[in-house]
């Protein structure tokens, strides 16, 4: 059976464990940070039948956001909790989400989606960061997957320049299908996104910080400063997990 399981089922199988770790990590009545993806996705529909757990869900997306309210789930925007909640440290214990890549560390390339800016501001106001994918996600260096940068439109021949000197070949994000097919993909934001194909990322710390340098960049998808504390991914033998120090 489990020798038959395809991605989307590991996918399933690591949310369920999130699900079963949030519940038995967080107390009821605090508020969970919840990411975007398909990943996510499942996590969220495993989570529904539990939402009143929780006070309230601060989610990373337009379209998690929708999700969350038509489960039940009460969505607050992160400006919106209480003062109380949002004068701790970290306003959020956890924060669960996918992931494009991860290596042995603990840092991510996250973005695939478009939601990197809003992830990694909730990734910011969590304690915790939980990151759930299957084991195709688990890489030695980061940089297969192109590394998504969200940036302010007008920016995008200045930033292209700049990121010359750093490799890789930035490529701008279209959509792939409807209405505004083939035109620039926007972001919750109403920004662009640049994915830099070709990038061995050798040090993630560093590069965050120098994409993070270039004017007109509003985020970068590389998750190393604010890296993973628990990795769950879902494989072929069940579900692994590992905690990042
Ligand atoms: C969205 C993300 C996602 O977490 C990432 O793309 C993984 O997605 P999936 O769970 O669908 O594989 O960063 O911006």
């Amino acid at each position: 059976m489990i020798a038959n399981m395809n991605q989307d089922d590991l996918k399933k199988q690591v949310a369920q464990a999130a699900k079963d770790e949030v519940l038995k990590r967080m107390p009821k009545g605090q508020y969970l940070g919840i990411g975007t993806g398909s990943t996510a996705n499942w996590f969220i529909d495993l989570l529904a039948p539990h939402r009143d757990h929780f006070a309230g869900v601060v989610s990373s997306s337009l379209a998690s956001t929708e999700r969350l309210i038509k489960l039940g789930f009460h969505v607050v925007d992160a400006n919106q909790l209480p003062e109380a909640v949002q004068a701790q440290t970290h306003p959020l214990p956890i924060y669960v989400d996918g992931a494009d890549e991860i290596d042995p560390q603990g840092h991510m390339i996250k973005g695939g989606g478009g939601a990197l800016t809003r992830e990694k501001i909730i990734a910011s106001m969590a304690k915790e960061f939980i990151c759930i994918c299957d084991e195709s996600k688990q890489v030695n260096t980061l940089g297969q997957f192109p590394l998504p940068i969200e940036i302010i439109p007008l920016a995008e021949s200045a930033v292209r320049q700049q990121l010359q000197p750093l490799g890789g070949k930035a490529v701008l994000r279209l959509n792939k299908s409807g209405k505004r097919e083939g035109q620039a993909f926007l972001t919750d934001n109403g920004a662009w996104i640049l994915d830099v194909h070709g990038l061995q990322i050798k040090d993630p710390i560093q590069m965050e910080r120098d994409f993070n340098q270039i004017a007109g960049v509003i985020c970068v998808g590389l998750f190393a400063q604010r890296k993973a504390d628990l990795l769950l991914v879902g494989g072929k033998q069940g579900v692994g997990s590992i905690t990042f120090s």
